[in-house]
């Protein structure tokens, strides 16, 4: 099978510079090496760049860099179409989580061209719900999720060929969550797995009753993981550091269920900021959550046999 790994070096979204090295460390923790030698046939499409851009001001003060993530999702949208036309499992690597904004369009885009619904699985402590009317921090990051479910109040952004269905979303992880998303949630019917959830069932039921629902829908599903959605204990080189994320074994669990699904079409890997990392541990760490997502395993075992 073939996966493409494409560099989105978008950090705008964010409060600090840094995402911009997010492709050069998942390369220099041998992401590419790691897939080839799990049997996958890697095509690494280099980064994807933006002409530099005149700024474009927005009615709500706070929204900064609003020209840049706009050119990203058009620069995106068509390329990650293509991208995902020509590969089974495409990895867009970031970049802040800005990126989704294209990355989930170009998806969509993909996902009505060949008639199945679109899912996708959202880790991360954050819903990313903001329209650009409703972001206090105005950091382009927190909007990709409003933007994609076609909510009002992301105009500003590039018209959006299709939507994809807030009922077809799993989010789990969350644990900061601001009062415009948190009005939202409920209002468009977004699965939301909360952390304190995740403490109550686990992570596998959620897990194993949403991906039933891909299946019987024959979906494709995009997995957006934002390292956030990681204990900072473990995954120290993100901006947006919230304490009570995934643990390691969580993570893997999560990542090797996934893999024995086999239902997973693409995967965006977000907010990796290579400044504030600790000799490497994230960027390895997120290739190894990759790894077993891609069919790295401790044991060989029959699955699915129960
Ligand atoms: N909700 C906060 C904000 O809008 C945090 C967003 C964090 N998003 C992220 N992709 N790390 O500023
Ligand atoms: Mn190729
Ligand atoms: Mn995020
Ligand atoms: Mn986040």
């Amino acid at each position: 099978r073939t996966c493409a790994i494409l560099g989105v070096p978008v950090q705008t979204g964010a409060s600090q510079p840094g995402c911009l090295m997010g492709p050069a460390s998942f390369r220099t923790a041998g992401l590419a090496k790691i897939l080839s030698g799990l049997g996958w046939e890697v095509h690494d499409l280099g980064d994807l760049a933006i002409p530099p851009q005149a700024p474009l001001a927005h009615p709500n003060p706070a929204v900064h860099d609003l020209a840049e993530t706009r050119a990203w999702i058009e620069a995106l949208t068509p390329a990650v179409t293509q991208a995902k036309a020509a590969h089974d499992l495409p990895v867009f690597l970031g970049g802040d989580h800005a990126m989704a904004a294209g990355t989930l369009s170009g998806l969509a885009s993909h996902a009505a061209s060949v008639g199945r619904p679109l899912f996708v699985l959202w880790l991360d402590a954050h819903p990313d719900l903001h329209t650009l009317e409703t972001t206090e921090s105005g950091n382009l990051h927190g909007t990709p999720m409003a933007y994609v479910t076609g909510q009002p109040g992301c105009d500003a952004y590039p018209p959006l060929a299709h939507a994809i269905d807030p009922k077809n979303v799993c989010m789990m992880g969350i644990r900061s969550v601001d009062a415009a998303e948190r009005a939202l949630i409920p209002q468009i019917g977004i699965e939301v797995h909360d952390m304190r959830a995740i403490d109550e069932t686990g992570v596998l039921a959620p897990l194993r009753a949403f991906l039933k629902r891909v299946r019987a829908a024959n979906g494709l599903l995009h997995v957006s993981f934002d390292v956030d959605f990681l204990d900072p204990e473990i995954a120290p080189a993100v901006g947006t550091t919230v304490p009570g994320g995934a643990s390691f074994r969580e993570a893997h669990l999560i990542m090797e269920e996934l893999c024995d699904s086999e239902l997973v079409t693409s995967l965006d890997l977000v907010e990796l900021n290579p400044f504030l990392d600790e000799r490497g541990r994230t960027a390895k760490l997120m290739c190894d959550l990759t790894a077993s997502l891609f069919g790295r395993r401790v044991l060989d075992r029959i699955t699915r046999s129960y």
